[in-house]
This record gives C-alpha cells, structure tokens and sequence, in this order.
C-alpha cells in the first residue's frame, strides 16, 4: 500500500486494527516457543500495539518498526513515558524502556539492525500488505534473521472475494510459500473469530479464521 494510505488512517483515527488490550494469541502461544528473555524482538508494521509493553515486560529489547509518527507518540504516551528520539539512517527513533520505535518504511530498514533481532512478532504486519509487497516482506524477513531466528505471526483468512484488504486474506498455503523451507512453520492455533468481529460481519464476511503460526529458523 501507498505510504499516504497508511498515514491518511492514522491523522483520520481510521485505526479500526488496533486492539487496545493487545492480542490474545501473543501472550497464549509465546511462551510456548522459548525464546530467551534476552532475544531481540522485531516487530514490523506495530502500530501503537500494547503487545509491545507485553514482550518488554517479559525481558525482551523490542524493535517496532511504523510509518506514522502519531503511532509512535501515542505508543509512548499510552505507556506513560517520555521517549528519548534520535536520527538513524534516515529513520527517527524512539525509545523508552526497553522499546524502540524506528519511525519509517520498513523496507528500508539497515540490515544490520534487523540482523541483531533473533525474533519476530507479527500481528496484523504481513497481512497488511498487498501480494507483490508481501514476498518482499518475507524475503527480508528470511534475508535477515539471523540463524537462531524464531517467531509468532499471527495472520487473518477468509474468503477475499467477499472483501478487499486490508487486511488481506493470507491462507496457511500462503504463509508456508512464503516462509518455507528458511523456517519450519507450525500452525498453533485456528479459530473462527467472525462472532467477535463486527466490523467484518458488515462487511459481508462469512468467516474470518485467525491463526497463529510459529516459525523456527532451519537455515
Ligand atoms: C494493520 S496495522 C497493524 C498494526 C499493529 N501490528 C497492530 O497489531 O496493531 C499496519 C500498520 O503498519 C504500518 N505500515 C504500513 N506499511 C508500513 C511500512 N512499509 N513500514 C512501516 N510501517 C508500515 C501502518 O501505518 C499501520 O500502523
């Protein structure tokens, strides 16, 4: 998508994704994958997702990575701190206890800096993203982490031609082209989350299965 959509969403409040109670999924299925508590977490496209405060109060430095400026502030502000802000390769970066928001295009992100990062949480990124935009999020994703790389990514799929994205429809047979063979990918949970979703349901969704996978670095 168009940066100025993204933008355009945030300066609107048109913010219908966020989950102020953050998402159930993380706290459900993350422990189950042993990431140690020093491990660098990434999380792409964040938003102003509480999940972060969630993974840093569990011991994680956190990387979020947003194109709006409004979502970085707001992150901070609804966690009651001032962060520090300072220039990086073209990115403005904001961080206060133990998070760091780089403010830009996550394409563009240093290398370096996704390498230093040995997991991954994406709730609502890749799902974010049209096709064409979505190999190259996961070929950077593959290119970057390092070879102990481990993750959840939490993803959304229904039946596309009921609704257009975003989110986008990305199903299981998807996320495996997408990831495998550089990460085994396990589907840890599947539930039909229409009931809970009115928003889609006016839309005309006849079923909005949400699932969470874990991914484990094989090479
Ligand atoms: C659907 S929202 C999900 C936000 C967050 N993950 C959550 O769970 O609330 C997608 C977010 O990605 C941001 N975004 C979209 N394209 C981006 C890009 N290329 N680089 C960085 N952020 C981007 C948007 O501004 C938006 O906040």
């Amino acid at each position: 998508m168009d940066p100025d959509f993204w933008l355009a969403r945030w300066d609107n409040e048109e913010i219908g994704f966020h989950q102020p109670d953050g998402n159930p999924l993380l706290a459900a299925h993350w422990p189950t994958l042993a990431i140690p508590p020093d491990a660098q977490v990434l999380v792409p496209l964040c938003g102003k997702t509480p999940d972060m405060a969630w993974l840093a109060a569990r011991g994680h430095s956190v990387i979020g990575v947003e194109l709006s400026e409004k979502a970085a502030r707001a992150l901070f502000a609804e966690q009651d701190v001032q962060p520090e802000t300072h220039e990086r390769d073209g990115f403005t970066v904001y961080s206060a206890g133990g998070i760091a928001i780089w403010v830009g295009d996550f394409f563009a992100m240093p290398a370096a800096v996704l390498a230093d990062c040995s997991a991954l949480y994406d709730r609502a990124s890749l799902i974010a993203l049209p096709p064409p935009m979505r190999q190259r999020f996961a070929a950077l994703l593959t290119e970057a982490l390092p070879a102990d790389g481990r993750g959840l990514l939490v993803a959304l799929d229904y039946d596309q031609s009921e609704m257009a994205g975003p989110p986008f429809s990305v199903p299981d047979s998807e996320i495996r082209q997408l990831f495998e063979p550089a990460f085994a990918v396990e589907c840890l949970a599947r539930k039909d989350t229409l009931a809970d979703n009115e928003r889609f349901r006016q839309k005309g969704l006849s079923r909005l299965w949400e699932s969470a996978y874990g991914l484990t670095r094989n090479r």
